[in-house]
């Protein structure tokens, strides 16, 4: 059995190609997203979803959340007193949904289909991958977000004839493909994005537009209440979609504070962000030798596409209406199920193909010969795989060393799209030896392959000895060596999960005493009786008094966290 993983920077969802086609598969709390949070409770156990994203709130130093932003980089989080890396943090992720899966299938799940930003880099598609492995979970393709949701469309109109441009805002990043169907067959013509632009850039214009009023500084602030002023902001953000003014308050101190903000004001507080939106846009489009009227269908993918101002732009640039037939939390996951099942070769799949391609320019570092000087130039990139190549592809080039005597060639491998190396995102590197008696103009080949998953693979060989060396990337930021992979998996593996049929209730007293850390004076109290009146149903250890109980709650709970102080 293969399941399909939507790994999100704030939501995270798994699914699996079913009887009937594509199935979400719901966690603990019975929801088919789970917030890419993770929290240690004081014996150690993990909690990942709805209440480690809580547990920000009112306990920062024990939990974490955007760690996809952090994949391929070496960059460590202190939680819980233990240092973990971004490859760790959403194994974590990846171990929750795996068991939830587990709990719904009724079976043991080994191999999945994990979609990744289609911009996402090698460092970081390798860094997924070990994330998969430190989880026990073996990676059977990386399937590129938008090209995932694309599937999932493709699958509810079969017959479609179509051009089709997708446009996935999620929390972090930002990605654009544009594909052509035709009877079954998807190709994805081109794609562009940025890893770094998503709805929580939006959030956080809005925590600063909130601070300069209160008269805070964000990088000042204490984690917790940091982590509770983005909690507000975020509310403010999502009701913008239906108001044309959101108003939300925030405990400051000892003062409750009122808060609103327009559509107007977001819009003229992130205007940068949605001009950075129109480059992939603008690139997919002119990549694909497309215009813009050429598109027959636009489909908004990701959380963040639900804000006004996007759906605006889209509308603005396009000259007509995205269509949203497909929830866009969940068109991923369902997306990554359809690969699982053309990878199991289901039935229901035989006519359906899909080609996909890679989304930048992959090549090498060189030096030229200067005109009329006896001087090299060096760090001048030159592209192997051009981007937007339809992928499996494998390429290669003849290098030539410079001098004689020389001992060996350095090969440094680059992505990007800048004529020089030093503005483009290094890869990795190695070293070739050279034969000892080498000839004035010894001979490399150098082979560069890129897989169905999007995962590079370099391979040289000296071509008068035969001698063949491959590209390991060991040693490189960001990178885990399959060893280290191994000893991170043993790691984990000592990490206990929190009690499966008590993820209800720890779940609902970590939203209470979230909101509770937000209010004052009378909505403080009432929050803090709910906890009371829980917290005793708890103790009677009675199951449907404990479940009667909750569903009250939560509801109450609802209402007063939706009100404020100032309605
Ligand atoms: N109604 C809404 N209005 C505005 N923003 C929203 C709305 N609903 C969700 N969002 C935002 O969408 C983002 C989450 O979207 P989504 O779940 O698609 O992201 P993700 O898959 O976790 O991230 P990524 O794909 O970038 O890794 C968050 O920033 C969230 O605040
Ligand atoms: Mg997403």
């Amino acid at each position: 059995m293969i399941i399909g993983i939507d790994l999100g920077t704030t939501n995270s969802l798994v699914s699996v190609f079913g009887e009937n086609g594509p199935e979400l598969i719901p966690n603990s709390l019975g929801s088919y997203l789970t917030p890419s949070a993770v929290f240690f409770d004081k014996s150690g156990n993990s909690i990942v979803g709805e209440s480690a994203k809580n547990h920000l709130v009112t306990n920062g130093d024990s939990s974490t959340s955007k760690f996809k932003r952090l994949m391929g980089t070496n960059q460590l989080t202190n939680i819980a007193r233990k240092n973990m890396r971004p490859e760790d943090l959403s194994a974590l992720v990846l171990r929750s949904l795996k068991s939830d899966a587990e709990a719904y299938l009724g079976c043991a799940v080994e191999k999945a289909v994990i979609s990744v930003p289609a911009y996402f880099n090698d460092i970081q598609r390798k860094a997924t991958v070990a994330a998969a492995e430190i989880a026990g979970l073996s990676v059977e393709r990386l399937i590129n977000e938008p090209t995932a949701a694309a599937l999932a469309y493709g699958l509810h109109d079969k017959d479609g004839e179509d051009t089709f441009l997708v446009v996935d805002l999620g929390g972090g990043t930002f990605d654009v493909s544009i594909l052509e169907m035709f009877s079954g067959v998807m190709e994805v013509r081109s794609s562009a994005g940025d890893a770094f632009l998503g709805g929580e850039d939006f959030t956080d214009r809005i925590v600063e537009y909130f601070c300069e009023k209160m008269d805070l500084v964000s990088d000042k602030m204490l984690a917790e209440d940091l982590s509770r002023l983005r909690l507000v902001a975020d509310r403010a953000k999502i009701m913008l979609c239906d108001e044309m003014t959101a108003n939300v308050s925030y405990r400051n101190g000892e003062e409750e504070v009122a808060l609103s903000i327009s559509r107007d004001k977001l819009e003229s507080i992130s205007k940068d962000l949605i001009n950075r939106t129109k480059i992939p846009l603008q690139r997919a489009i002119s990549d694909a030798g497309l215009t813009a009227s050429e598109i027959d269908r636009i489909v908004l993918v990701g959380g963040a596409t639900r804000m006004i101002l996007v759906r605006n732009l889209i509308t603005r640039l396009f000259k007509r209406f995205p269509e949203h037939e497909l929830d866009p939390d969940t068109v991923v996951a369902l997306g990554a199920a359809v690969q699982a099942g053309l990878i199991s070769r289901n039935a229901a799949l035989e006519d359906m193909v899909m080609t996909d391609v890679c989304p930048f320019t992959l090549g090498y570092e060189t030096s030229r010969q200067t005109l009329g000087h006896e001087q090299f130039e060096h760090g001048i990139f030159s592209p192997l795989i051009e981007r937007n190549t339809t992928i499996p592809v494998s390429r290669n080039h003849i290098v030539t060393a410079m001098q004689k005597g020389q001992k060996e060639i350095d090969i440094r491998v680059f992505q990007g799209e800048a004529p020089y190396v030093r503005d483009n995102i290094k890869i990795g590197s190695y070293k070739i030896s050279l034969p000892y008696n080498m000839k004035e103009h010894e001979e490399v080949d150098i082979r560069f392959t890129y897989d169905s998953s999007g995962v590079l693979e370099v391979i040289s060989t000296v071509v008068s000895t035969g001698k063949e060396s491959k590209l390991i990337i060991e040693g490189n930021p960001g990178t885990l060596t399959g060893k280290e992979i191994e000893k991170r998996f043993k790691e984990l593996e000592k990490i206990k999960v929190h009690p499966r049929d008590e993820a209800q209730n720890e779940a609902l007293i970590a939203r209470i005493s979230a909101a509770y850390e937000n209010a004052l004076g009378e909505r403080r109290s009432a929050i803090s009786s709910l906890l009371s009146e829980f917290e005793h149903a708890l103790a009677s250890f009675d199951k449907r008094r404990i479940e009667e109980v909750r569903s009250v709650v939560e509801e109450r709970l609802q209402y007063l966290e939706a009100s404020n102080a100032f309605d």
